[in-house]
Order: structure tokens, then sequence, then C-alpha cells
């Protein structure tokens, strides 16, 4: 097994620091394998993804490893108690989607978030027992591997189960975060909760009530969790902190298998989460209002380039946030909103070198919120199956609810319904009817596992976390290797900007871009944050190399590890 991780990254950027300016330019390269690769965010789940498929086991057998060592080990983003999306290629070309975004509860409500005048009450979706919806990841992890894996899943549990029981090292940034939120993980959960120690860097972390949930999971599969000991302890500990949880609402929960939203551009074939993610239909637009306006033959980065994307996001988010949500239960004018015509149409108020102002950016004229608490992996088999998977509890570490009995944190992603139409959620993202809350309906996610063909054959496999920034940081990443020709690495690397509609700023990565170029768009009209930004999520991808090689994109802002073989 290759074991390669951003220190590969580190030590190439090392090594051309200390070498001539003309050597600087090469572009940096991520690992690179001949058969089959996991990136993810810690480098204790890539490995136990690459040891199922060592084992015989293909992406979905390693899907449903990755998925719940992150479990274990990344408790940030990585979950039993949320959800998520995959989007699939099989080796023969078949795509596909799956579902498993949370639900709301059956005793929810359209104004459970409002006080009697009708404001929003702080905290109320975002913190504690309200703010969760019903978690949809075991079922969504079993529902693929029984379709597609190869292997028991006993067997793919008993390394996750390991990693659990032995533990793992906490990075710094986890340490610092346990210690951040110490005090608020005792206000929600008592003071003898796990996490009412700020575990330090470097130390061995051990779960074993999680592994001992893990266990029961392996043993009697999803039904544990929605049926079984599990699910009962859940609803009696969500009943006790005030939740709304029913042992009817996790029984009635299934992941559910949808069409991807599949679009071309520029000679290639993208294949993306379709709503209840906004995701597939955003990239759609950003990249498909971008493409007359021969992008590749910009300067990379220059305000003519930034500008040209940060005006297709503007209009693209405006949509988003008008008509997308659960398509369970709106009618959302898909078709439509990728029509070619539609978006020429959009971009017909485009002035070059002049900021359009989104006060003046209504939806378009055809008949909402996350964080960068989410995660994201990509997968390929040796035999060429593709698995690209986003899954989150939203905020870090969900609601803060800690199910101690359990070993795992919930999700808070009922914020990202819109609590009020009109107004914003915790990322700023305005939300509308479409995504008002109802008893069972999925709330509108940013979330955008995405895989790139080109000539019928697999090209790339990306996606991220980041909240709202996820659909512009997908778009970039797709763009950099499409229009610029540049390798997994560096496209993941490479410096990202953000522009969400509203509020109307384009936000800089800090310290990542020129100060002319900024200037310039200043002058143009355009207002940028260069403030520091948690939301710039770490893009993990995959590459198949003109000699079918994969190249690994884990990016180098987090502890993120491309591993194969
Ligand atoms: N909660 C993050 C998202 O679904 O986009």
């Amino acid at each position: 097994m290759l074991k390669t991780t951003k220190y590969l990254a580190f030590a190439i950027v090392v090594f051309f620091a200390c070498s001539p300016p003309e050597v600087e330019k090469e572009p940096k390269v991520g690992p690179i394998v001949d058969n089959a690769m996991v990136v993810s965010a810690m480098e204790e789940a890539s490995a136990i993804g690459v040891q199922i498929m060592e084992k015989g086991g293909n992406a979905f057998d390693a899907m449903m490893a990755t998925e719940m060592a992150l479990a274990v080990c990344y408790p940030f983003a990585g979950n039993l108690g949320g959800g998520g999306f995959m989007v699939y290629r099989m080796a023969d070309g078949t795509i596909g989607s799956l579902d498993y975004r949370e639900k709301a509860p059956g005793a929810a409500d359209r104004d459970m978030y409002l006080d009697e005048e009708g404001n929003i009450i702080p905290g109320l979706s975002t913190k504690g027992a309200l703010a969760s919806g019903i978690p949809g990841t075991v079922a969504g992890v079993f529902e693929a591997q029984a379709r597609f894996g190869k292997l028991d899943p006993k067997e793919i549990f008993e390394p996750v189960i390991a990693l659990a029981e032995k533990g793992w090292a906490v990075r710094k940034r986890q340490a610092d975060s346990f210690e951040r939120l110490k005090q608020t993980f005792i206000e929600v959960n008592g003071p003898n909760t796990f996490y009412s120690t700020a575990y330090p860097e470097g130390e061995i972390l051990k779960m074993p009530i999680l592994a001992e949930t893990l266990k029961r999971i392996a043993e009697n599969g999803r039904d544990e969790f929605y049926k079984g000991q599990t699910a009962e302890m859940l609803v009696s500990h969500m009943d006790s902190i005030g939740g709304i949880f029913t042992m009817e609402d996790l029984e009635n929960y299934e992941a559910v298998w949808r069409d991807p939203i599949v679009f071309n551009y520029n000679g290639h074939k993208v294949i993306s989460m379709a709503p209840p993610s906004s995701g597939g239909v955003t990239i759609g637009q950003i990249l498909q209002m971008m493409e007359p306006y021969s992008v590749g033959e910009m300067e990379y980065h220059s305000a003519e380039h930034i500008q040209l994307m940060v005006e297709a996001e503007r209009r693209a988010y405006a949509d988003r946030n008008f008509y997308l949500g659960d398509p369970d239960f709106v009618d959302i004018p898909i078709e439509q909103l990728l029509d070619e015509a539609y978006l020429k149409d959009r971009m017909s108020t485009f002035t070059p070198n002049k900021a359009t102002k989104s006060e003046d950016i209504a939806k378009g004229e055809v008949m909402y919120a996350e964080s960068m608490e989410t995660t994201h992996y990509s997968i390929v088999d040796a035999d060429g199956n593709a698995v690209a998977v986003t899954t989150t509890l939203n905020g870090a570490y969900g609601s803060k609810v800690f199910i101690d009995d359990l070993g795992f944190f919930m999700n808070n992603e009922m914020d990202d319904f819109s609590s009020k139409a009109g107004e914003p959620n915790m990322f700023g993202l305005i939300g509308a009817e479409a995504n008002s809350i109802q008893p069972g309906k999925r709330m509108l996610s940013s979330m955008t596992p995405t895989i790139v063909e080109k000539d019928g054959k697999l090209k790339m496999v990306v996606g991220t976390p980041g909240g709202s920034t996820i659909i512009t940081s997908v778009a970039q990443a797709i763009s950099n290797v499409v229009d610029f020709g540049m390798g997994m690495h560096e496209a993941v690397e490479s410096p990202r900007f953000h522009h969400q509609w509203l509020p109307d700023r384009v936000i800089f990565e800090p310290g990542a871009f020129d100060s002319t170029l900024i200037q310039t768009m200043q002058s143009n009209g355009y207002i940028i944050s260069e403030e520091y930004s948690r939301i710039i999520g770490y893009v993990d991808a995959i590459l198949v190399l003109p000699n079918g090689k994969l190249e690994g994109g884990a990016d180098p802002r987090g502890n993120d590890a491309a591993i194969g073989f």
C-alpha cells in the first residue's frame, strides 16, 4: 500500500522552496498509484477503505468502511448521527446516486424555531435536542453496500471496530476544537459527558462505547439503528433532553436512489447530486454560464477569470435559494434551470469589469445553509468503479448532543431548512418556501459529490466540505482540471474564492491572492472579504491520468490523506 499524505506535498514544497525560481513553477503532484485509491479527511479512514479493497472489496465496500471509520476518528463531521449523498459511476459507465440525507421528524413544524412574534429563536435549530433530523448514514452505507458491494458487512466493520477499540492519535486541530467546545459539550450533555475532557494532541483516543454500537450494527445490520436496541436508546435519549424523535420516525427512514444531475462542460460529462442537494444543479448552472466565455484562454486567477466565475455564482445562488428543496415535496424546474438558453439569458446582464449588484439579481424567470463541518471522500477501486461521497453532521459536532450511551454526536441539520423565508441561516444563505420545514421532508443541502468523465471514460472524482462554499469549490476544482489542465493536487491546492449572491461579497482565501488583483476587482465594484474564513473547504479528489494511473488530491489545508495501491 502506498501511504502518502499531505506530507509528500509538504516535502515537495520544501524541496522547491530551496530550488531555483524556474523549478518553483513546476506543478505539485499528488500521490500516484496504479489500481485503487481512497482520499478522505483522515489517514486512518483512507487506510481502512484501502485495506477493504485489498481484501477483495470494491468501491462500495470501501465506502462503508471509510464512512464508518470517519464516524470513529473524525467526530467533527464523520458520523452515525448525520446523513449524506453518494454519486457513483461503475466501470461500465452506469451512473447513479443515493440520497441518505436526514429527514425532519414527524412532529416537526414549519414554525418550530419561531417565537410568538414570528422571530427566529436563536440557537434552537443549531444546538440541542430540537436541532436534529432523523439520521440517514447507517441506512445509506448499508443500502449502497447491499446493492453493489461484494463483502460481508461484518468483515467490513472489523477494522472499524478495532479502530474504535484501539483508538487513534488526536490531531492538533481536533485537540484545539475539543478545548474550544468543551464548555458547550458540558452545557449540552452534562459534566460527565465523554467530551467534558479536552483530549490533547497525540492522545490515543479510544471509543469503547461506540465500538459496542458498531458491533451491534455489524451483527444486526441497518435495522439495529432504525428498529433495534440502538434505535430505542437513541429515541429514549432524545426524549430525555426534550427532543421529538419517535421510533416511528426511525422505522420510516429510507435512503432513496435518485437520478443524478448530468450536464456537459467543455467536452466533459459531469455527474453530480440531484435535489435535495442543490450541488448538482448549481455547479451545472455556474459552469454552463461560464462555458461560452472560453475560460481556458483567460489568465488563471486574473480579474477577468474570477469576475466571470463570481457573476455566474451570483446568478446561480439566487436561483438555488428560491427554487430548490426536497423533490419529494416541491416541484423543481431542473430542466429549465439547466437550459442553455435560460443560462445565456441569465448572463445577459453580465458586463466584464463591472460588478452586477446582487440586489439587481432576483431569481430567474423560469416557470438556503451549510458549513465546513461536513466531510467528503473519493474512491476508485481496481475495477474502475468510482464513488464520491459527502457526509455531514452540519455544524462542527452537529447539535453538540453526544449520546454517551451510544458514543456518537447528533446532527443539527434542521438548520439547513429555512426557519423563516427570507432570513439567513448560519451560513448566511437565504431560504425560501421550497425549503420550508415539513414533517418527513429533507432539508436542502449544498453537498456536491461529483464525478467527471471524458470520452466515455472516468476522469475525476471530487467533492468537499465547506457549507455554502462546497459548490463553488467543486466548480473551481473541475474548471482547474478541465480548463487549465492542472493535475489533481495542483487543482485542489490552488487558492479559492467564493460568492453566494447574498451577502454581496467575494470571499477570498486569506493572503492567497495578489493585492493588484484585489484592487482591480474593488475598482470594478466588487466587495472583497479576505478575512479568515473557515468555509473554504478541504477538497478530496482523484484524477485518472492519461496512462490510467490515479493521482490523489488530498487537500493540504486539512489532515487529509490519499492512500492507494
Ligand atoms: N449541512 C451541509 C450541507 O448539507 O450542505
